[in-house]
């Protein structure tokens, strides 16, 4: 077992350097990452965590004046009016430019702490604590906030840096099983696209790699965490790199969509991405292997890895519009081989439809 009281420091560089913190017990010593200068700090939580954000609150009191923002779960915290909810706190409570938004939740909520953050006053700062697998090893860490509209998912947010990230790996014992397994389609993506280790463990043993207090669960995530902290830390704005972290997300997208956002993001990006490793073998880039491989890990993962025939026309449309495609081309995350992403541009209409009937159920 690792020492409870070992912490690990991933740096992510960028003009705003910062560093990801790992380790048990984390959010009890928060005040060391909100430093010097600051005097009130806005607490942003949902509902099932308004317990775990009082003692926090309790933990900085003696340093600075706390408030809480009890903000909706999930996708219903990303909305204007939980914003607007959270600007009118930090505006009655007269924040400052050097005053501080933490995040405290799953990715909804720190996508939304974070775009609060960016947008009072033009930027305060942020430190953002994930609570669930899917925030630690990717919403959380890159800078990417933002709400939902009307219209469709992220459309409106900023990249904003925070100014540290503290991953406490205590908090994912509470989470519900299914919960933290859906937060492992993004560590096999990341196992797929840079980490082949992270697929090695998964296949020794998927029970113990899975379970949050194994040393196995916390190098997976710390490797994910390091993939996720070198590719930002060279393209904050996705002007390139940064694109590899959608692998299986183009189609997973679209199915989020079609399912009204009733599914959880790792079941989409399961599927999303055994349809991009079949898109990969049909274009002749990958082996058949590769493709089984991702199957396989997924399915003892219990992650879906297939989607009923007959809906590929909503989801081709869907994928048309997502923010990703440049006008009308589709551009897909693709792999030549395990660690080796590539793009693959406006491939053929009867292509994208052939890797779709691979994984119709
Ligand atoms: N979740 C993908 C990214 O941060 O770019």
């Amino acid at each position: 077992m690792t020492d409870a009281r070992d912490i690990t420091e991933i740096a992510v560089a960028g003009l705003d350097p910062y560093t990801v913190t790992v380790g048990y017990g984390l959010r009890h010593r928060l005040a060391e990452q909100l430093g010097e200068g600051v005097a009130k700090v806005l607490i942003v939580h949902p509902p099932t965590l308004a317990r775990a954000a009082e003692e926090l609150r309790e933990s900085l009191a003696d340093r600075y004046q706390v408030l809480l923002a009890e903000v909706p779960d999930a996708e219903a915290a990303k909305r204007v009016e939980v914003a607007s909810f959270c600007w009118q706190i930090l505006g009655q409570a007269d924040f400052t430019r050097s005053d501080a938004v933490i995040g405290f939740g799953g990715g909804a909520v720190t996508d939304l702490a974070g775009f609060v953050a960016a947008t009072w006053l033009r930027g305060v700062k942020l430190v953002q604590v994930p609570t669930t697998v899917l925030g630690m090893v990717d919403a959380a860490v890159g800078g990417k906030t933002g709400i939902n509209t009307a219209e469709g998912k992220n459309l409106v947010g900023a990249f904003y840096a925070p100014a540290a990230v503290v991953a406490d790996l205590d908090t994912i014992s509470s989470l519900g099983r299914n919960e933290v397994l859906a937060g492992f389609a993004e560590i096999v993506k990341c196992g797929f696209i840079a980490e082949p280790e992270i697929l090695d463990l998964l296949e020794a043993d998927v029970d113990g790699t899975t379970d949050p207090a194994s040393d196995a669960f916390r190098r997976v995530v710390e490797l994910s965490i390091g993939v996720k902290a070198r590719v930002v830390g060279q393209d904050f704005k996705e002007s390139g790199l940064r694109e590899i972290l959608n692998y299986g997300h183009t189609l997973g997208h679209a199915i989020e969509h079609a399912e009204r956002y009733q599914w959880r993001h790792g079941a989409a990006v399961s599927i999303g991405m055994v349809y991009a490793a079949e898109l990969s073998r049909l274009a002749g880039r990958l082996p058949d292997a590769v493709v089984e491989r991702h199957r396989a890990i997924l399915e003892s993962l219990t992650l879906p890895t297939s989607y009923p025939a007959g809906r590929w026309q909503t989801l081709l449309s869907t994928m048309r519009r997502d923010k990703k495609a440049r006008g009308a081309m589709l551009r897909f995350i693709v792999l030549d081989d395990v660690a080796r992403p590539t793009v693959l541009q406006a491939p053929d209409e009867s292509l994208l439809f052939a890797a779709y009937q691979e994984i119709a159920s």
